[in-house]
């Protein structure tokens, strides 16, 4: 049995695969295209919700340390899973890659795991946006009862002690239904939406550091690292706060800002020069965020105070930020609420569709049902994954806080992500003689990099966030054990594949 469990995907099977379905697709991209791609699929909740939640929970100011260490551990991830696109050129996922190389079980840990990056990862930007939305909401003296826009787990306690709490968030249900609706329609973002959504996006970060360096008080930023200790939330969550233990949990929190950029990755089989332009594709998208970031998070948090965070603007942050502080800047107040919605929205859309996609090829394998790769006889969509689906993270937007699902996040991508880079080093060992169009350099000590600061990342998010890491794996592996396990279809005769 442990023979089978280990089972890998004939390369030659997923590359037969890959032909039949991206026959003709034309190498077109280049490497500028591939950065543009890559800050498209990663500006978002995490920079303008996760980062205020980050300073107020773990770091303070030197989140913008955090910044550096998550930037760091996705550079060394992404040669990694550069390496694996372009040697397994099929636009699937680090599951596939891993199907490939380090056998069944693996590749299962590894697709159940997404399921954290990509169905979490939406449910966590739809509860940003129900923020945003709010706020846009309070430009035309509207809003949504408190009751109505945040889960049960959520309680606030105004300036006079009334006490309110979440009974669901229906905003954020509403994006993810109305998106789901479209993805089941067949339509996907236009490349001239993304553009447009990609530069609005980067103005208005630029917008927000250069105007407001001017209001920067350096109290704010002393001491730079607060020294150790712990906080307790409105919700009674103990985090770690201040010195190394914070800015790790810090990097762990704010290193959801950086998901996506594996997006460059998968498009490997339609660039041009992968050999050249895919490093510089993945790591100038890394540097350009990872700059963006860090100014970002270091003006926010010397225009704001930690308290500020912590309390009247815990929520839709950047805007709160702008209006209590830079007077004479509402016009910016309210490009960004826009930008931030339609910004937030496409990043919603990728990820339900990435998250169909992964399970589309799970169910086709045979590893979780066949209802999963039905497709919908008009619009040739998975329409009843992207139903079940829409069910699953409709449900963490209504009932779950913003910041349990983006911890979830960060964790199960950060474990995904220390799996791929060990497969580089098994895979120089096991397939040698495949050819790679890009190679990581210095292997293995890059992938070991990459293990140690992911790793570093994992411990810093906590003890109840590798609770709830563990406890998802353990529910994968009893369905694994129960059903994928007599399903895969890599168990049936060659001449049936
Ligand atoms: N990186 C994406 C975001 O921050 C997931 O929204």
């Amino acid at each position: 049995m442990s023979n089978q469990l280990f089972k890998t995907k004939p390369l030659h099977l997923l590359l037969k695969e890959a032909d039949e379905g991206k026959s003709g697709l034309k190498k077109t991209l280049t490497a500028t295209q591939l950065i543009l791609l890559g800050v498209g699929a990663i500006i978002g909740a995490g920079l303008f919700v996760r980062t205020a939640a980050a300073a107020a929970n773990n770091a303070g100011p030197s989140v913008t340390l955090g910044f550096v260490v998550a930037g760091l551990g996705c550079a060394f991830a992404g040669l990694c899973y550069a390496e694996f696109a372009s040697m397994i050129p099929i636009s699937g996922s680090a599951y596939t890659y891993s199907y490939a190389t380090m056998g069944e079980f693996t590749a299962w840990v590894i697709g159940w795991d997404l399921v954290l990056e990509y169905a979490l990862g939406a449910a966590t930007v739809s509860i940003a946006w129900s923020e945003y939305l709010n706020k846009l909401l309070g430009y035309f003296n509207f809003q949504i009862p408190y009751e109505f826009c945040h889960s049960p787990m959520q309680v606030f306690r105004d300036s006079s002690g009334i006490v309110s709490r979440g009974i669901i968030n229906l905003p954020a249900l509403f994006i993810v239904i109305a998106l789901s609706l479209l993805l089941i329609k067949g339509i996907r973002e236009s490349s001239i939406f993304n553009s447009i959504v990609v530069i609005t996006k980067v103005a208005i970060v630029v917008l927000f550091i250069v105007i407001g360096w001017s209001f920067i008080k350096p109290a704010n930023h002393t001491p730079f690292i607060p020294p150790p200790g712990t906080f307790t939330d409105e919700q009674g969550v103990i985090h770690n706060f201040g010195g190394i233990l914070g800015i790790l949990g810090a990097a762990g929190v704010v290193f959801f800002a950086f998901i996506g950029f594996d997006a460059v990755s998968t498009a490997a089989q339609e660039t041009k020069d992968p050999k050249r332009a895919l490093p510089i594709g993945i790591l100038g998208s890394l540097i350009v965020c990872t700059v963006l970031y860090i100014l970002f998070a270091y003006v926010l948090t010397g225009v704001a105070g930690i308290e500020d965070f912590r309390h009247a603007g815990k929520e839709a942050s950047v805007t709160y930020t702008i209006q209590t502080y830079m007077h004479g800047y509402g016009w910016l107040a309210k490009l960004v609420t826009v930008a931030v919605l339609a910004g937030f929205s496409s990043v919603i859309l990728v990820m339900l569709y990435g998250q169909s996609r992964v399970f589309y090829t799970m169910s086709k394998d045979g590893l979780v049902p066949p209802v999963f790769s039905k497709i919908h006889p008009k619009f040739r969509t998975p329409y009843k994954s992207n139903i079940l689906f829409l069910l699953f993270v409709g449900s963490f937007a209504s009932f779950v806080p913003g910041d349990i699902v983006g911890d979830m996040t960060s964790i199960g991508t950060l474990f995904a992500f220390i799996l791929v880079c060990a497969g580089i080093i098994i895979l120089r060992k096991t397939h040698p003689e495949v050819k790679r169009q890009f190679k990581a350099p210095l292997v293995p000590l890059v992938p070991i990099l990459g293990i140690i600061t992911c790793g570093a990342m994992i411990y810093g998010l906590g003890w109840p966030n590798w609770t709830r890491l563990g406890i998802w794996m353990i529910i994968g592996f009893i369905f694994y054990f129960l059903y994928g396990i007599k399903k895969s279809k890599l168990r049936t005769p060659p001449d049936r594949l």
